[in-house]
């Protein structure tokens, strides 16, 4: 700081014109502007106890007319009709992103949503949850 106080009046301004710039960068990293939504580890070794046969994908499927396919669409391609009023629209399910994430990954985020998508925690069971991730893997294909 000593030294600091002796620089020029021009030095003095460029560091403070660093340090402005500094918090302006640490500011705009707390933004709204959301990341990119990844289940945590522990969640991807999870494995579905649902065997993804039709019975399970017919329960799947009417859970999800019921609760999804107003924001993810039919065919999950994410284009809904409520889709077009949401903050963000959901992205299609028939991706590389979605495709490599494992049941486990999927199921999670189900469970916890993420702004606009609601939480099922209560709304849905375990087993439901599983029987819409099978379901959600057979749209798009
Ligand atoms: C109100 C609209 C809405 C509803 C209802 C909704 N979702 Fe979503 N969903 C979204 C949005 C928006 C995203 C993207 C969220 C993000 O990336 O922050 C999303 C993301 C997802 C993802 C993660 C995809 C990825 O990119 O990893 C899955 C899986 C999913 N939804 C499944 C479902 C299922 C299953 C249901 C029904 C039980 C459901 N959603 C209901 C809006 C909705």
């Amino acid at each position: 700081m000593k030294n600091l106080l002796k620089c020029k009046p021009l030095t003095k301004s460029v560091f403070i014109g660093i340090v402005f710039f500094a918090i302006c960068l640490v500011l705009a990293s707390f933004s709204p502007k959301q990341s990119e939504w990844k289940a945590p580890e522990s969640a991807k070794n999870i494995k579905n106890p649902i065997p993804a046969n039709a019975v399970s994908l017919a329960a799947g499927k009417t859970i999800y007319i019921k609760e999804c396919l107003q924001c993810h669409g039919k065919n999950g391609l994410g284009n809904g009709p409520k889709s077009a009023d949401l903050d963000k629209a959901p992205e299609s399910f028939n991706t590389p992103k979605v495709k490599n994430q494992t049941d486990g990954e999927l199921f999670w985020k189900i469970k916890e949503g993420r702004k606009p998508m609601p939480s099922t925690k209560k709304s849905l069971t375990d087993e439901q949850r599983w029987q819409v991730v099978n379901y959600i893997r057979t749209l798009g294909k």
